[in-house]
């Protein structure tokens, strides 16, 4: 079969999906927010750090930067309402956002971020450091805390997991257990 060119103007990126979705949440003073994104990575072992691409544009983008500090909350699959809303409203424009999207707010254990208590695990993180690319800043996030529930405190178990997988815009899908091991 032959390759098909994509456009480069139009959503390119997709053929880098499905791609995990989490929700990055902040806060600074009294203002807070939490956005989905589906553009994060680990990147680091030691120390342990992990990025995040992020519009400038974005509410949470201003708290992660005057805050220094921001968590990723992984969601499983049956929350892709929930996430919807986080990702296509601002927290410019709603208060209590993490509330109105129908989930629960709980507070970060070692830095002043909210956390959402749905989480199958969150990472907590410190500004490591940030770098502009294009129309998004990639923000490394050093990570001083991580707690999950069953499904992720080893390897991911598939059998019981459900991630939250997006297809493209609000289309999500989740693994089914095609297990191998090389
Ligand atoms: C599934 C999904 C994934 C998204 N991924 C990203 C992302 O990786 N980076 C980003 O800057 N915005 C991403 N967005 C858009 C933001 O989540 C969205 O603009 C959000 O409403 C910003 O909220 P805020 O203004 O309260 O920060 C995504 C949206 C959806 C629905």
């Amino acid at each position: 079969m032959s390759w098909a060119s994509v456009d480069l103007k139009g959503k390119w990126y997709y053929v880098l999906y499905p791609r995990p979705v989490v929700v990055v949440s902040a806060r600074y003073g009294d203002s807070e927010s939490a956005l989905a994104a589906s553009w994060c990575m680990p990147v680091s072992l030691n120390p342990p750090l992990v990025a995040v691409s992020i519009a400038p544009t974005r509410y949470t983008y201003n708290l992660i930067i005057n805050s220094g500090e921001f968590a990723i909350n992984i969601l499983d699959y049956k929350y892709y309402r929930e996430v919807s809303y986080l990702g296509t409203v601002s927290g410019r424009s709603v208060s209590n956002k993490i509330e109105k999207a129908g989930l629960t707010r709980v507070q970060a254990k070692k830095i002043k971020a909210p956390v959402i208590g749905e989480a199958t695990a969150v990472l907590e993180c410190k500004l490591h450091s940030k770098l502009a690319a294009g129309d998004h800043v990639i923000i490394v996030g050093e990570v001083v805390e991580v707690y999950a529930r069953k499904p992720l405190q080893n390897i991911p178990d598939i059998k019981s997991y459900k991630p939250l997988l997006q297809v493209a815009g609000l289309t999500y899908t989740t693994c089914k257990d095609e297990t191998v091991k090389a």
